[in-house]
């Protein structure tokens, strides 16, 4: 992720973020802070970008619909990261180059911080409801958008919670405590879609579905996502083992300290690496028979993706 129109677009996606966030006041102010600090710290904003990406892709338009859901898949992303990072998970006092969100407010506060996040990420996407019609609009075509934003909603809520990144979670803390033979390819691989795919599908199926695509064609995106977020966190457990903290933002070696069995323990780093390139490549030829030779966003995501392989963050 280092070329420049790469940046310049997590730039641009952090001043969308900006705006939806909290402001910092009253009683819960602490709260805000905490929620505040674990965006704003860093992170490389895939997932907003990705979604952005496929919404032009698909020929959406419309920031007032594209933006909340940008904001509140941030959100849920930043959530996961806190409650990954707690004590009773594990326990990393560092992410995204900075204290980790319990080491800087409290075990408390890292716990409400990513509640809020997640319940603020609702609160945030369902604004997309409130965009104002154009005057030429008629209702039909009002209640098509409305329509348009309920889908999204509820591949939103269905990825996050206990049939995507929440089982994904259960499962890999469940297995720290299984005998390491017991921790098949199979197991490693519900884990990986679940705790990680599942929120990198349903950012490009949410950007689709708010363009309007086809069943068939968001379908065909949660394929290609689910390949490049078994891609995404087979670099993830690789870099645990051969990143640098300093590049990496978190520590290296949560996993090797936790006990977890990986796709790194389970199949080794060569194998691994092959594995992220070619899961890659079949993501970019499934984008490629969609429509992702003829736009600018396809072209983007490509390399997008193909960045991905090398990541050292
Ligand atoms: C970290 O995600 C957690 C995983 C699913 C591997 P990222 O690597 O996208 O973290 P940030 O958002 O850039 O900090
Ligand atoms: C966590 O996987 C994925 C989440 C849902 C947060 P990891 O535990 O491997 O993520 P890092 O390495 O701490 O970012
Ligand atoms: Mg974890
Ligand atoms: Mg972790
Ligand atoms: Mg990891």
């Amino acid at each position: 992720m280092t070329s420049d129109k790469i940046r310049e677009k997590a730039e641009e996606i952090d001043r969308i973020i900006n705006k939806y966030l909290p402001k910092e006041e009253g009683q819960a102010l602490t709260v805000m802070k905490a929620m505040n600090y674990s965006i704003h710290v860093g992170g490389k904003r895939l997932r907003p970008m990705l979604m952005m990406e496929t919404y032009r892709m698909f020929g959406g338009d419309t920031d007032a619909v594209i933006h909340p859901f940008m904001a509140a898949m941030e959100m849920i992303h930043t959530y996961s990261l806190c409650h990954d990072d707690l004590p009773a998970m594990d326990n990393d006092l560092m992410r995204r180059g900075k204290k980790s969100t319990h080491a800087e407010f409290g075990e408390a506060m890292g716990i409400l911080a990513g509640d809020a996040l997640l319940n603020y990420a609702f609160e945030t996407a369902i604004r997309a409801f409130d965009v104002v019609p154009g005057s030429g609009e008629s209702d039909a075509e009002r209640l098509a958008m409305a329509m348009r934003v309920s889908r999204a909603l509820r591949i939103l809520a269905k990825k996050a919670g206990i049939y995507g990144m929440i089982g994904g979670q259960v499962a890999d803390v469940e297995a720290e405590d299984k005998d390491p033979s017991e921790v098949t390819m199979d197991t490693i691989k519900y884990i990986h879609e679940n705790k990680t795919a599942a929120m990198i599908e349903s950012s490009m199926m949410i950007g689709a579905a708010l363009a309007g695509a086809s069943e068939e064609e968001v379908a065909e995106l949660e394929r290609a996502g689910s390949d490049v977020g078994l891609a995404f966190q087979i670099a993830d457990d690789i870099l645990d083992v051969t990143g640098d903290d300093a590049t990496l933002g978190k520590p290296v070696g949560s996993d090797e300290k936790n006990g977890k069995t990986t796709y790194v323990t389970l199949v080794g780093l060569e194998q691994a690496k092959n594995d992220v390139r070619s899961l890659s490549e079949r993501a970019v030829s499934k984008l490629e028979r969609l429509r992702g030779s003829d736009t600018e966003s396809g072209r983007f995501l490509k390399e997008l993706i193909e960045s991905l392989i090398e990541r050292d963050r």
